[in-house]
């Protein structure tokens, strides 16, 4: 019953999400919390539902910390933690060089089955008017800083990303909040700041940690690919080797990575290594965890592609794809290919759907593919790690 009417209500949005871009003209603005879709005919005409406010309140973060990876372990932490507290999540845009609405990427459909969301951009145009206008806008930060005339502040929008995301998403912050609890004490904020007194917490960074928790990790499930992203890929597999075996493998080489790696010195856990070297461990980051020499690369690749008889190794890499030295070491019959696609999100779908995956324990580029297989069951190495 629970999930009918869930459903109902994914594709009651879905609808409106059409109508919205269908019709000419927006309508009125209606300033009833009690109906705040814009496009209130339209809602009526149909099944007479209308976008509730939730009374809990919502939550919104920004991504801020990282490049993708960082901000999808990020997400999923935070996904979980909306949900302890009970409030909506208000979906952020992923951020690069700017903002990219979640729903570019992955369809909102499939977070929707897990728990309340609504993408950022949608909260704006139709939810923020009336819950969270312009003068209302409290940015919530964990240490605020003093100004030169000694008044205290949360730095929300200082520096980049920061100021660029929430000006992208047109917000300017009115007051400030210092919480005072950490992000596993659910009980204390739900106490401390109930959604009737405090509808909107924006934070100013995500409130989850890097890397994902263990107990976060299967929540990946609901992180799917939007239609528009699989066809790029599957294009591509389609064009360039379709209805082969192929063994996907991502090697992370450039200099901001050597340099990292320089910096492992004996510990058991460095950024995403609890994907190979668990949670919970005594067992050390190598050097060929972390940056895997070329003998290493080379044959556990060949090993690889022995085992599952693939004909294709399909490279994914932020610097040197070592093309040529692969090519050597496997022979003509096995083709090497590297696409360095327009967006890296390409790389991580076809590495998501190959036979076998080899990638860098160290890398949350990686352990995002790993999570993802992880989900379809499918099997993956991790370049100077074997599980014992
Ligand atoms: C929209 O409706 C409200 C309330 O009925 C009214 O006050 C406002 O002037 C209208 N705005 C426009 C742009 O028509
Ligand atoms: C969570 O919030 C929803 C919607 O506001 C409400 O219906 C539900 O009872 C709440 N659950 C708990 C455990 O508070």
């Amino acid at each position: 019953m629970n999930l009918l009417r869930r459903r109902q209500h994914v594709s009651f949005l879905c609808l409106l999400f059409v109508l919205w871009t269908c019709l000419p003209a927006r309508g009125n603005e209606s300033s009833d919390a009690d109906d705040v879709s814009s496009a209130s005919s339209a809602t009526t005409s149909d099944d007479g539902t209308v976008l509730e406010v939730d009374p809990k309140g919502y939550i919104i973060y920004c991504p801020c910390m990282g490049r993708f990876g960082n901000q999808a372990d990020h997400f999923l932490g935070s996904l979980g933690f909306a949900k302890q507290l009970n409030r909506t999540l208000i979906i952020p845009p992923w951020r690069t060089y700017k903002n990219v609405p979640f729903d570019e990427w992955f369809r909102v459909e499939a977070v929707q089955l897990y728990y309340r969301v609504i993408t950022a951009e949608n909260f704006m145009r139709d939810l923020a008017p009336t819950v969270w206008p312009e003068g209302s806008r409290i940015g919530w930060c964990w240490l605020q800083k003093t100004k030169d005339d000694g008044e205290s502040y949360c730095p929300m929008k200082e520096g980049n990303p920061f100021g660029p995301f929430w000006d992208g998403l047109g917000v300017n912050f009115d007051r400030h909040m210092v919480y005072k609890f950490s992000y596993t004490e659910v009980d204390k904020w739900k106490n401390e700041y109930p959604g009737d007194k405090f509808p909107v917490i924006a934070l100013k960074g995500a409130p989850a940690s890097f890397p994902v928790r263990e107990h976060h990790v299967p929540l990946h499930r609901y992180l799917q690919w939007s239609d528009l992203m699989e066809s790029q890929a599957n294009d591509y597999i389609n064009t360039h080797f379709p209805g082969e075996t192929f063994v996907g493998i991502h090697l992370r080489n450039g200099p901001d990575w050597v340099n990292a790696c320089s910096h492992i010195k004996g510990s058991t856990s460095f950024m995403a290594s609890p994907q190979c070297l668990g949670y919970k461990n005594n067992k050390e980051v190598t050097k060929e965890i972390c940056i895997p020499s070329v003998d290493i690369i080379l044959s556990l690749t060949k090993e690889v592609v022995e085992s599952t008889k693939a004909t294709t190794v399909y490279v994914a890499t932020d610097k040197d794809p070592m093309l040529d030295t692969l090519k050597n070491t496997l022979g003509d019959k096995v083709k090497v290919i590297h696409q360095d696609p327009w967006l890296p999100q390409l790389d991580l779908i076809i590495l998501g759907k190959s036979d076998h995956f080899i990638g860098n324990c160290v890398s949350s580029f990686t352990a995002f593919v790993t999570r993802e297989r992880l989900v379809t069951n499918k099997p993956t190495s991790f370049w100077g790690f074997s599980p014992e």
